[in-house]
């Protein structure tokens, strides 16, 4: 993702130059998203990520021509991802103004009174609410039955959560109290900080990830397509916005509140009137005051115009309402000591350093272990194994060293001097000029670099074998019973010497066996992220199985790019999504003999399935277009996905007049509406299946 162009400033930019760094920019903002949305586990720092979408920002306001570039970044909002369907929200989720300051406060004020004409004598109520540091979801109650919900997602369309949803008490099913006949109830999922604590226990107990905040817990919590492990995972609710209602009386925003609470949901009890902004503004300190204590994490606090004809002769600019805006507290940020520096070696080979703190709350939540990015960064800021550091948290990044406490320093304290051999397998380490960071070269003979791989080849996305976590892997490398990710499926050759190992009953082995066994039949996409090659992401693995069906072919492509063919080598960039970048990237993974050796190790251990897409030409869903709504009876919406396509069908998750056919499940929603509006033609479940019936061979 490295660009060139990034070295010139913004003015020095002609305009195809910009149109290209535009796209690249784009390209790299959307990668962090998903590792931010759908991973849930963000690889930048707000610092970088923030710095990339200003720079866009910048040079998309310099050339306003091109506006397929803003296009793109329109669409750069976390995308669905695959496993849900989408849902489009009837009315946007909006996003909010920040101001940093109190002066921004009252020029916020100054702003509202002028867009509506108000003199200062007339009263302008807002109402401040804590700014929960969680995700939004929309929740939509039909003659108060809960029918279904959603998350932000880009804000024009979001995933629907609804069975995720059901399983977070403070979310009522029924409402039953003055409620208009529809009503989308918005508001805040998050996790309190003693909840994020446990689930981190938790997760370490049993080899999983850790997650570096609440907010990511939830999130991570709340898109599991398993809605039983959401189940498991303590979350809440607050109420605190509505979209689409039909007829009420309500015409004040506490009037809603009022509402939301009477029909038994959380509304924040910091919420409150403030007749002006000296009002707003103790608020707001005595909110930030309260921070450290409350058993949730807030970011700041909101202030909404109370009156709702006001609001809505305020109306929205681009993307947020001109009445309300998000005053942000400061990052939280405390002291305490650096005790070591550790060196982990990543699946790619690169050296990330570490530290290791004695352990400090930040915001509520307890710190030991910060991330020191690379070399660069401990040498700008001169930390020193020993050092007293300033410790920060800010929203959704992994904790970060601000800077070092130089009064507390000792005399003794020596300079960091970051290893030139790699801690694993202690052979030279490379850095690539133009780039910060360090790798170790030597590839799978690294057993940390070969532990991570075959830790990565396990995971869940990938071969998804349970049982097999990184103690077992680590384990069993040491044992030299596995070295390559095929050795997994000879492992049954050494049930003996497993069965002398401590902790090892029969009843495990044979799961784990089992486990094993399951994993070896496997979908084309899934092998191909298993192989952790970098920058191959589920995204990018599905869009690689689609063009090349089979492993056999894909094989076949990439060795011929190695050679030089220029039109295998055109064929492969210009898969959508696909650059040269990634290029790169494969066919280094294609030119080692090493990598080439496994690949064919695998092909003879596992059935990889060829990719699926083979239209049925007999079956009358050939070449339509379906959209399935609501919850099906007879099948997953998974199951009915791959039905369809078997019959030739393309499911889409939006209505369109490109519809063929609407799938109506129970409790279908909007879509059906839609469908009606735009004359398609609604099946109900059994009517669909019978099509299928009748026509499959
Ligand atoms: S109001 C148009 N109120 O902040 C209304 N948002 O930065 C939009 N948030 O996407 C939202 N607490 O996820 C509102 N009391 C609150 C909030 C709140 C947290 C989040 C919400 C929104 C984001 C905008």
């Amino acid at each position: 993702m490295e660009n060139k162009l990034r070295e010139k400033l913004p003015d020095e930019l002609g305009e195809s130059d910009a149109e290209e760094e535009l796209n690249a920019l784009a390209e790299e903002i959307k990668f962090h998203d998903l590792r931010y949305y759908n991973d849930s586990n963000p690889i930048v720092d707000d610092f970088y990520y923030d710095g990339l979408r200003r720079r866009f920002e910048t040079i998309a306001r310099r050339f306003p021509q091109l506006s397929v570039a803003i296009e793109i970044m329109d669409k750069v909002g976390s995308a669905p991802s695959a496993g849900f369907n989408k849902i489009i929200h009837s009315e946007p989720m909006l996003s909010l103004g920040n101001a940093f300051s109190e002066e921004e406060v009252f020029d916020f004020s100054d702003r509202v009174r002028r867009f509506l004409k108000l003199d200062q004598n007339i009263p302008l109520e807002f109402v401040s609410e804590p700014k929960i540091d969680g995700l939004s979801a929309s929740l939509r109650y039909e003659k108060g039955e809960f029918v279904y919900g959603v998350t932000r997602g880009d804000g024009t369309a979001g995933e629907d959560i609804t069975k995720n949803l059901l399983t977070i008490d403070d979310i009522p099913k029924k409402l039953t109290t003055q409620i208009p006949e529809i009503l989308e109830i918005r508001g805040e999922v998050y996790m309190t900080k003693v909840a994020f604590e446990e689930l981190n226990k938790s997760q370490e107990a049993i080899g999983k990830n850790k997650f570096s905040n609440p907010r990511n817990a939830a999130a991570g919590s709340l898109r599991q397509l398993d809605p039983l492990i959401t189940a498991t995972r303590s979350l809440n609710f607050f109420a605190y916005s509505w979209g689409t209602v039909s007829a009420t009386e309500i015409n004040t925003h506490l009037g809603f509140l009022d509402l939301f609470r009477m029909n038994g949901f959380s509304v924040n009890p910091l919420s409150k009137i403030c007749e002006n902004v000296e009002d707003i503004l103790t608020s707001y300190k005595k909110v930030a005051d309260l921070r450290e204590q409350l058993p949730y994490e807030i970011d700041g606090m909101v202030y909404k115009v109370n009156r709702l004809d006001w609001q809505s002769r305020l109306g929205t600019v681009s993307r947020a309402p001109r009445w309300a805006i998000a005053h942000k507290f400061p990052a939280e940020q405390n002291e305490t000591r650096l005790t070591k520096i550790d060196i982990q070696v990543g699946r790619t080979g690169v050296l990330t350093p570490v530290g290791r703190l004695k352990p400090v709350t930040v915001g509520g939540v307890t710190v030991s272990n910060v991330t020191l990015h690379n070399e660069d960064e401990i040498e700008r800021k001169d930390i020193r194994v020993g050092d007293i550091v300033v410790v920060q948290r800010a929203g959704d990044v992994i904790p970060q060293v601000v800077s070092v406490n130089l009064k507390e320093r000792g005399d003794d304290s020596q300079v960091f001097i970051f290893p030139k051999i790699c801690p694993s397998c202690g052979s030279e380490t490379l850095r690539a000029e133009g780039e910060a960071a360090r790798k170790c070269m030597s590839g799978l003979s690294c057993s940390a670099q070969a532990v991570e791989r075959l830790k990565h080849f396990v995971s869940k996305h990938a071969l998804n074998i349970d049982g097999l976590g990184e103690k077992q892997i680590r384990l069993f490398w040491e044992m030299k019973l596995i070295e390559n990710p095929g050795d997994i499926f000879r492992l049954s050759r050494h049930r003996q010497q497993l069965q002398e190992q401590q902790g090892w009953g029969a009843r495990s082995i044979e799961n784990l066996y089992q486990a094993i066994e399951k994993a070896r039949q496997v979908e084309f996409d899934r092998f191909i992220y298993s192989l952790g090659i970098p920058q191959i992401g589920q995204v990018t693995a599905k869009l690689i199985a689609e063009n090349y069906t089979n492993v056999g072919r894909w094989r076949e492509a990439m060795i011929e790019c190695g050679n030089g063919n220029q039109e295998a080598w055109e064929s492969l960039i210009n898969i959508d999504q696909i650059g040269v970048s990634v290029g790169h990237d494969l066919l280094n993974f294609f030119s080692q003999e090493k990598n080439l050796e496994i690949l064919n190790d695998l092909n003879n251990e596992l059935i990889i399935k060829h990719y699926e897409f083979q239209p049925a030409l007999q079956s009358k869903m050939a070449g339509k277009t379906l959209v399935f709504t609501g919850t099906l009876t007879a099948m997953g919406r998974a199951e009915a996905k791959v039905q369809a396509e078997r019959h030739g069908a393309r499911v889409s998750n939006t209505i369109s007049k490109k519809t063929d056919y609407l799938i109506a499940g129970e409790a279908a929603g909007s879509k059906a509406t839609k469908a009606q509006q735009l004359g398609i033609t609604i099946l109900s479940e059994e009517e669909w299946i019978s099509l299928l019936d009748d026509y499959s061979s």
